[in-house]
Formats: structure tokens, sequence, C-alpha cells
């Protein structure tokens, strides 16, 4: 008798606690991103590299109006990112608004501005109290920093990494991927901490795409030491992607930082090289340069469709590094219909001439574990920058690669 008292007060106490849970369920949190916001690489124009701090509404319009003249808008270039040093203060509830002598129409209207030209517009802060600008940033304010972008239309957040003190990255991360989703409009999530705490590892669930590495700089070949940190150049950025491809695919994008191209550090062969290079890994391609004032140059390498659809390619497959001979590194990727890129990237100073005879080359994916049989396959080489069939691969191929330029070819079966 006392065993079935007991075991019923156990049912009771089971059963109370059961009722008592709150039937709302509205509090609970998903940190999951929107689905399929990036299927293939984003691609669009940031502030930072050419102006730094110096933005404002008129700018940023002039900047989307060039955005469709160029033509970049009728290549696939979508998003108009503001990086730092947008934000004014925050009133006494809390909301954050623009700097009101640079933004004086607001962000709802830049969004509405953007929005009515076909493209989309995103904005910046940062996990911690200020951003790396000194800006104030999204710590303790996340949910309501979230609400207020989805009330303004940002269609993508860049969210960085400074002064966040005591803060875990991932935990981080999740919250504001939490806010957005709470927020209700579908936004990309663009991690920005350097790659210190291997975003790679956790930032499927969370964000679109991550930063792998510091900042870009200008130059092809430099690291700029800043003190407490460093900037590289595209060669030292470049050499840090090859071992994360196996992170990369659709909606989940290895970002090894934005273009520089067009920018004066880097010459025509050097800027080709980085696009032609950022096209291989996948990498987003978010502009850096003015692009109200581009020379036929830089717009004949931002706009060349051949390398553009490289890295868009639906399978979304970055390029792995197949062999590095004589200062000539080989990349290969992967592309649908049975078609691969390759590309001869010299890394020297001087000029270089290589025979690439197929016949000899064993060129495998392990990670899709396919492989370039040129015994069995027949392929048409396409020269992806000059647009000129080069011949099939049964016979061996000359080379000859002006210095820090590339040659990039598709492998059509
Ligand atoms: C960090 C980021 C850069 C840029 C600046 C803005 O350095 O890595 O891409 O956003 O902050 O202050």
């Amino acid at each position: 008798m006392k065993l079935i008292k007991l075991n019923l007060t156990i049912l009771f106490v089971i059963v109370f606690v059961f009722n008592a849970k709150p039937q709302d369920t509205s509090y609970k949190l998903t940190f999951k991103k929107f689905e399929n916001l990036a299927p293939t690489p984003p691609m669009g124009w940031n502030s930072w590299n050419k102006f730094g701090c110096n933005i404002d509404e008129e700018l940023i319009k002039d900047i989307a109006k060039a955005m469709v003249m160029s033509g970049m808008k009728d290549a696939g270039y979508q998003y108009i990112n503001l990086d730092d040093c947008w934000h004014g203060q925050r009133d006494s509830l809390g909301f954050i608004h623009p700097d009101p002598e640079k933004f004086p129409s607001g962000m709802k209207a830049l969004a509405d501005y953007i929005h009515s030209m076909g493209l989309k517009i995103g904005i910046y802060s940062d996990a911690g109290n200020l951003t790396c600008g000194g800006r104030p940033g999204s710590r303790g304010y996340e949910f309501q920093d979230a609400m207020t972008y989805a009330s303004w239309g940002i269609d993508y957040l860049k969210y960085d990494w400074c002064n966040t003190d005591g803060l875990n990255a991932e935990g981080a991360y999740k919250t504001i991927s939490g806010a957005i989703k709470k927020a209700g409009r579908p936004m990309i999530l663009s991690i920005c901490e350097w790659g210190q705490n291997l975003p790679w590892r956790w930032g499927h669930e969370v964000a679109q795409l991550w930063r792998t590495t510091t900042d870009i700089h200008d130059c092809f070949d430099c690291i700029i030491d800043h003190g407490f940190w460093e900037a590289w150049g595209v060669l030292q950025i470049l050499d840090a992607q090859d071992s994360l491809r196996r992170y990369s695919g659709p909606n989940n994008w290895n970002d090894p930082d934005m273009l520089e191209v067009g920018n004066q550090g880097l010459s025509y062969n050097e800027s080709k090289s980085h696009f032609t290079m950022w096209a291989m890994l996948s990498a987003p391609l978010i502009a850096g340069n003015d692009i109200r004032n581009m020379n036929e140059e830089t717009k004949s390498i931002l706009l060349n469709q051949n390398i553009i659809s490289v890295d868009q390619d639906p399978l979304g497959i970055a390029a792995f590094k197949y062999k590095s001979t004589n200062d000539i590194d080989i990349w290969v990727k992967p592309l649908s219909n049975n078609e691969w890129a390759i590309c001869f990237l010299n890394r020297s100073k001087n000029i270089k001439e290589l025979t690439f005879d197929w016949s000899s080359e064993k060129i495998k994916d392990n990670l899709i574990n396919k492989e370039l049989d040129f015994s069995k396959t027949k392929f048409k080489i396409f020269n992806l920058w000059t647009s000129k069939n080069q011949g099939f691969t049964n016979k061996p191929l000359n080379l000859k690669i002006e210095s820090h330029d590339i040659i990039a070819l598709k492998l059509i079966p």
C-alpha cells in the first residue's frame, strides 16, 4: 500500500511538473540561420577597403547608381554594404541611429532607395561594446539592433569582433543569429572574427559566410604590421585557404576578405590574379574599390563573366592546390557539367615558362573523389581571360606567364 502511495505521489509530481511548463513556447530561440540565402557566394560592394570611415548617404546612393550603370548589377553584383562608421548614438531607449549629419534621411530611406534599384543593402555591427572604428557595438543590444535593422529593410549584416572582452565567439554569433531569426527578416550573416576561433567549424548553423583571416591590404605580397595586428596581401591570404576548402559550399562560404581590385596597390596582373583566385576559392565577390570611377582595366576584371561563372558555379566546390612548381601554383576547381577550371599563378617577380603535359599529370580531387583522366577523356581548353579556345588536352600546353599574372583555363569534356 505504501508503495502504491509513493508511486502515486511520484506520478502527481510528474504530471504537475509537466503541466506547469509554460504553454507559450515563443521564448524558445532558434539559432538556425535563414535557409538558402546564399546558394552561391554573395556578390556586391563594401565601403571599407576604399573609403574607411568616410561614408555618407550621397556616396552610398552614387555607388548604387554606379552598380547599375557600370553593368555590375547585370553581372551579378547585388549587395551594397555599409561597413563601419555609419553609426550615430543610441537614444535613451537604447535604439541605435545613423550619424544624423552623414545619413540625414535615415537608414530606412537609404534602404528603400537601394531596393528601388533592384539591389540589396548590408550594414555592419560588432559583437563587442564598440566597433573596430569606435562606434557603438551591439553587445547587450543584439535583439534590439536586429529588430531595428529588420525595420529598416536590411538584407545583410557583417558582424565584427573588436572590443569583445570576455565573450565567447561561437556564443556571441549564435546570439546575433538568433536575434536576426527572431526579428523575422531574412538577412545574410557575415561572421568577421578573422578566423581566430575557427568559425568554419561552427559557422554553418548560424551564418552564410565567415572571414578566414585578418584584413586584406591592397598589395600582392606583403605583411603590414599595425602593432597588435597585421594586414595581409593577396598571397598571404591565399596561402591560408587551401586547408579550409572542405568547409565551404552552398550557403556556407569561407571569406578570404573583400576585393582590392581597382585599388592603387595592385597592378593589372595582380588584380587579375586576385580576382581569379577568389573565384577559384568560391569566395564572396565583394568589390572594395570606387566603382563610380573605374578605368577600363578594372571594369574588365570585375565584369569578367567567365571568371564570375567559375565563382558562381552551382556546385560551389572550392579549388585545391594541385601542385607548386618553380614558383607557379597550379589550382584546380571542379565545376558542374564535368567541367574543370585550372589556373597557373606566377608568384614570382620574373616571367615564367612552363610546358604542361596533360598526359603525365594525375589530377585527383580527394574531397569529392573525382579524377581528371586525360588518357580517357579529351578536354577542350578554353582560356577564361582571352575567351579563346587553346586546343585540346591531347597535346602538351606551352605557357608563358608574366610576373604575378595568372592563366585561367576551363576544361570542357
Ligand atoms: C575590422 C574588419 C574590417 C573592417 C574594419 C572596420 O578590421 O576586419 O573588415 O570591417 O574592422 O573598422
